[in-house]
């Protein structure tokens, strides 16, 4: 299916739960691995990414048995890894290369991580100089800025980091080394990125304490068994709820979605955009809100201006949000948003080029864009650009998109959301 014919949709209606978190799937693996005993997981992310991570962490000794409905992972401690016999794949994930560099970094053993063309373009420099600075030994490919990352670990001391960029990898990965280190590691972070991390590792029995952008690790603990349920994953669903805003007559409600304030900037940016928007039967899933979202089309969206703080809380959801812009009325202005270039792909310039194939006028920044709303989208051939999250947003436009469009290397939502373009089919008509 590596291609992919939509037409407009003429209705896009009913319910859908949307795939579990990518990000609390990822780290449900790595926490349990480093748990004594045995910990499940329920309502794992069975998909490209999440798979990274899990097979990484049987390389290191874990015995992780999925049923197909329940992960039983069997823990063996913080210090139970043991030295993975191959270089381990981390596919096109960056929070597993990541997230892994720190638990390595703490492990007195030697190990290699690597990825797929795309993951071995994007910058290691970030975890691997903290991760340095607390004593462990880690190169990696052109000056130690991209993988593949070799690693010797152990014997890590506490730092302060301040980290340079807002990035919930980067902190969960020093997370992670500071429960290596005899001592408390901080790390301060410029802006509050997603927090699963430091939310989900006090409940396996980590010492860790938040204060403002500064959060403590407190090292040399255990951590315990722990049950999780992962809720289902806002940024999949964004994908859905802007084609509901972006269809004449369109209703849809998504069901068990997890909306943590760190995650659903879109929301807000949303609602400022004069969407139709309903947020309800809020409750708490493994420590995580959830709720169930009614969404409405046509709205009539407005342009909207996006900077600053906001920016790390809709940080996946920018392709998509340029997809609603591009048929608001006036001219969106993104800043501040340049970790957009270091995403599974250039994300500014992916969406750029793809969107002007189908009409409309874009502008990329260094750090952003500037996308003038059209009345209309002519559907195009249009590239993923091997990117999950492009092809989505490429999907959407698709639907609201009048004429075919064809995507090209469609088999790249296989990253987070299996099964995408039969829950299309099944909304649209
Ligand atoms: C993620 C953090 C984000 C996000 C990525 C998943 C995570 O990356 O883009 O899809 O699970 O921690 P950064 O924290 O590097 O911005």
């Amino acid at each position: 299916m590596d291609k992919i014919e939509l037409t407009g949709a003429k209705t896009f209606k009913g319910e859908f739960s949307p795939p579990p978190d990518k990000s609390i799937s990822h780290r449900s693996v790595i926490f349990s691995s480093l748990a004594k005993g045995t910990s499940t997981v329920r309502n794992f992310l069975r998909a490209e990414d999440t798979f990274s991570t899990m097979n990484a962490f049987r390389g290191l000794g874990i015995e992780i048995i999925d049923d197909g409905s329940t992960l039983t992972i069997h823990g063996k401690g913080v210090h139970g890894l043991s030295e993975p016999g191959d270089v381990i794949d981390c596919g096109n994930s960056g929070t597993t290369i990541r997230l892994l560099s720190g638990v390595l970094s703490g492990n007195p053993f030697f190990s290699v991580l690597t990825g797929d063309s795309s993951l071995r373009t994007r910058p290691m420099g970030r975890v691997i100089k903290p991760l340095s600075l607390m004593g462990a030994h880690i190169i990696a490919r052109d000056d130690n800025r991209y993988p593949p990352l070799a690693i010797r670990g152990g014997n890590l001391s506490p730092v302060r980091y301040v980290m340079p960029v807002a990035s919930a990898q980067v902190k969960s990965s020093l997370i992670l080394a500071g429960l290596y280190a005899e001592g408390d590691t901080e790390i301060v972070e410029p802006i509050q990125s997603r927090d699963h991390s430091e939310k989900m590792l006090p409940a396996f029995g980590a010492d860790i304490t938040v204060e403002g952008l500064q959060i403590t690790v407190r090292g040399g603990r255990e951590l315990g068994a722990l049950d999780t349920l992962v809720p289902g994953d806002f940024s999949s669903a964004a994908f859905f709820i802007v084609a509901a805003l972006l269809i004449p007559g369109a209703e849809i409600t998504v069901r068990k979605v997890g909306i943590n304030p760190t995650r659903t900037g879109l929301l807000e940016v949303l609602k400022n955009m004069g969407a139709s928007l309903e947020v309800f039967n809020t409750h708490d899933v493994s420590g995580e809100p959830v709720a169930d979202i009614h969404c409405r089309g046509k709205s009539e969206l407005k342009a909207v201006s996006i900077t600053g703080e906001i920016v790390p809380s809709l940080i996946d959801e920018f392709p998509i949000l340029c997809v609603a812009a591009a048929l608001a009325e006036g001219t969106t202005v993104i800043k501040g948003a340049e970790e957009l270039r270091v995403k599974e792909s250039d994300r500014i310039k992916s969406i750029t080029a793809e969107l002007r194939k189908m009409g409309v006028e874009i502008e990329e920044y260094p750090d952003g864009l500037s996308i003038k709303g059209t009345e209309k989208l002519f559907g195009a051939e249009v590239e993923s650009h091997g990117d999950h999250r492009i092809a989505m947003s490429m999907a959407v436009a698709g639907l609201v998109a009048e004429g075919r469009t064809l995507i090209n290397r469609a088999s790249a939502v296989d990253i987070s959301f299996p099964g995408f373009f039969d829950i299309i089919g099944r909304l649209s008509s």
